[in-house]
């Protein structure tokens, strides 16, 4: 096949830019646009910011002069496929916020020319492409199905695995019509090894959420069973670990403090609120939501007894080292992190929160945490003389050993020193 089609990826983030690279590997030209123009200056220089997209796949793309990151919006004008790849978060409310979605299609729109297909690939919910994005590429004049394509194909992007590369992970396609599947098919056909079409737009971007609703209620589980197991002195992670022996309709997921990113605390969202205003209220995505945030608040009461029982005072006055700040290991994404709603809850007690996190050396400015913008990691070497550690975050690079013979009192949310095989008597799970 040629690869002669034009490719611009709107929004270069978590998603976005693995999703460029891709195109760029496959032989696309690949523009990609960003409002962010520091990250583009980054990006041109090679460093891609994250550290699961490896500075070589992005060399490499640069060097074939495939991709190129630009904010030269008129360039548009010259390209066949445009994929938008915006973010999709919450608002005040917890409110489906679609303004960057919105901004992304009006920018499209301003380009916007005959022949050209248009792709949605950030999650949101089932409508958006047809009722959000179409009218305002169709106030150009032009005609969707007539004179420009319009096609929703989510990204399954899953920073920090390296089991999948972009290219390996089957992509959902729905056009809004015939038409407009063909031409979406075709393209991601080019680049990753499977697609699957589905029958509307709102089929695939139902997929998506389907996809992360299930992941939350099963989180959702896993934590309420920690929390029910452990009032009956029963280690949950050894109840999952021992189930998943069984090799059919069982598949394990873990208790946590919490879940954080842009996907799971952010998409089962969007679905419950769609389904609100469809009259049918999606109860137990609501209940799965409301029950993994509030695992934050059981670790700081799990902490607060350990301290107590092990050190005679509970969190107010005590120096507690707080571990990982990343949502999840491997990566440095701290956005809707359970770390930093810890911290919070630390502090409000009276306590000291320092972190430690070797992939996140200075905590970004998030809109819910304020106050926390520019706190940077505590060195290894000034964490351990901290009263406790709580584990947030089990990230590989940490020496689990060292810290449980360090610390008086480790409160392990994890289970990371038991997957490790570090024992002792001061580890409490959590
Ligand atoms: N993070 C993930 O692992 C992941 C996985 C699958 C799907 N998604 C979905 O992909 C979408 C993007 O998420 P992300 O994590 O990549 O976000 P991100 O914040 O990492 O990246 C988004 C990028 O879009 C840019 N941007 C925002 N508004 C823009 C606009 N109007 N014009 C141009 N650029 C704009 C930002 O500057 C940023 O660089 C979301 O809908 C998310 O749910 C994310």
């Amino acid at each position: 096949m040629r690869r002669s089609a034009r490719v611009a990826v709107i929004g270069l983030g978590y998603a976005g830019l693995p999703m460029a690279l891709a195109l760029a590997e496959a032989g696309f030209a690949t523009l990609g646009l960003d409002r962010d123009t520091a990250k583009l200056a980054r990006l041109m220089a090679g460093e891609s910011g994250m550290r699961h997209v490896g500075a070589a796949a992005l060399a490499a793309a640069l060097r074939s002069r495939h991709f190129t990151a630009t904010a030269d919006w008129t360039r548009l004008d010259a390209v066949d496929a445009v994929l938008i790849c915006v973010p999709t978060p919450l608002g005040p409310e917890r409110q489906p916020d679609l303004s960057a979605v919105e901004a992304a299609a009006r920018s499209v729109a301003w380009h916007l020319r005959p022949g050209q297909l248009v792709v949605l690939e950030s999650t949101t919910w089932p409508g958006t492409t047809r009722q959000v994005v179409q009218p305002i590429l169709e106030a150009t004049g032009l005609r969707c199905g007539e004179d420009f394509f319009l096609a929703y194909s989510p990204e399954r992007e899953d920073p920090g695995n390296a089991g999948f590369r972009t290219a390996g992970i089957p992509r959902v396609v729905g056009g809004a019509d015939p038409n407009a599947l063909h031409l979406a098919e075709t393209l991601y056909g080019a680049v990753v090894e499977r697609v699957v079409p589905v029958g509307s737009l709102e089929t695939a971007e139902a997929v998506k959420l389907t996809e992360n609703a299930f992941r939350a209620v099963n989180i959702a589980l896993a934590n309420e069973l920690k929390l029910a197991f452990g009032a009956m002195g029963i280690d949950a992670w050894e109840v999952v670990a021992a189930a998943a022996s069984k090799p059919f309709g069982f598949m394990p997921f873990w208790p946590g403090p919490g879940v954080g990113g842009h996907c799971i605390p952010v998409d089962p969202q969007y679905l419950a609120w769609k389904a609100r205003a469809a009259g049918v209220p999606a109860r137990f995505v609501e209940l799965a939501g409301e029950i993994n945030a509030d695992m934050p608040f059981h670790v700081l009461t799990a902490l607060e007894a350990a301290l107590r029982a092990r050190l005679g005072r509970g969190v107010a006055g005590s120096r507690i080292l707080v571990l990982g700040a990343a949502y999840k290991p491997g990566i440095e994404d701290v956005r809707e992190s359970p770390a930093l709603r810890l911290i919070e809850l630390i502090e409000a007690q009276g306590g000291d929160a320092p972190y430690h996190d070797p992939l996140v050396p200075e905590l970004p400015c998030l809109p819910e945490h304020p106050g926390l913008a520019g706190r940077r990691s505590l060195p290894w070497a000034a964490a351990l003389d901290c009263d406790a550690a709580l584990i947030v975050t089990d990230h590989d690079e940490v020496d689990y050993a060292a810290l449980c013979a360090a610390m008086p009192l480790v409160v392990d949310t994890r289970d990371a020193c038991g997957r490790r095989g570090v024992r002792g008597s001061g580890i409490v799970k959590a």
